[in-house]
């Protein structure tokens, strides 16, 4: 027992992990060419609006739910007066909407994937793989804020600060319900398969795009300098 806890809570976690540094390396050496999102907005536009606007949304603020709620401990929302009752709280109402969000996206996405006939024709065994492992990670999540019933702030968010630290302590798993279980064990596999899938694109979000500078494109005037040479080698080289 003591064994399998100590594989699925500590090994399996640090495998996918290892994969998930070494494979995004690899693949942004050896294939940076295919390193995007493979965008099929020009197979069909109108069935993607929702689905990717609804699941981006819901993804983005989970990540960032994750991060704040989990791998910040306690003490230090109790130095801003947020309660451990209060840090559920707003877990638990936050939970509910970026995660249903999430949730129903994958739905339209995966929906899509399947019956539009010009996105599944484009589309690889990776892409249903990819979101159907989003949709089951997600639909978990969302079961667990539903009907977990659980305190994580006592269990998995000490375990998961214990993976990130390198003190790992598989023990605090026991308590929780296998539905949790199942969650962050699917969400460890999902890291690990991502370098090998669509899922790099994650890691190239265009920020730079909102402060570079702007390219202006304007038409050159008639009489600017320089326009009567071009236009001689327009008309033939024939001057005037
Ligand atoms: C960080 C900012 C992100 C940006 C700028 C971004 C951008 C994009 C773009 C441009 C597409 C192509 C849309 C299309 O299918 O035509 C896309 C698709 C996709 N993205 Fe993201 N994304 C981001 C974050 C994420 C995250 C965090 C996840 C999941 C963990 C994710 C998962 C996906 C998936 C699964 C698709 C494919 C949808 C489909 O066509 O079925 N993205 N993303």
């Amino acid at each position: 027992m003591d064994l399998i806890y100590e594989l699925i809570f500590t090994v399996f976690p640090y495998l996918c992990l290892a994969t998930f540094v070494v494979g995004h390396s690899y693949r942004y050496i050896t294939d940076r060419y295919a390193w995007n999102a493979h965008s099929s907005q020009i197979l069909d536009k109108k069935s993607l609006r929702w689905g990717a606007l609804l699941f981006h949304a819901g993804i983005i603020m989970t990540f960032v739910g994750h991060a704040g709620g989990l791998l910040i401990p306690q003490k230090y929302y109790d130095l801003f007066g947020i309660t451990s009752e209060m840090h559920l709280a707003i877990a638990h109402w936050m939970g509910e909407v970026v995660g249903i969000a999430a949730f129903v996206g994958c739905l339209l996405l995966l929906w899509r994937r399947i019956t539009n006939h010009r996105v599944r024709a484009a589309g690889t065994i990776n892409d249903l793989i990819t979101l159907g492992g989003l949709t089951l990670v997600v639909g978990l999540g969302v079961y667990n804020v539903f009907f977990g019933n659980h305190n994580v702030l006592n269990s998995v968010a000490p375990w998961i600060r214990g993976i990130v630290f390198f003190s790992p302590e598989p023990d605090l798993m026991r308590p929780v319900p296998l539905s949790f279980k199942i969650h962050v064990t699917a969400a460890w596999a999902l890291l690990g398969f991502s370098p090998f899938s669509r899922l790099v694109h994650i890691w190239s979000v265009p920020i730079f795009y909102f402060f570079r500078r702007r390219i202006v494109f304007r038409r050159k005037p008639r009489n600017a300098p320089g326009v009567e040479g071009f236009g001689r080698l327009e008309s033939g080289g024939k001057e005037g």
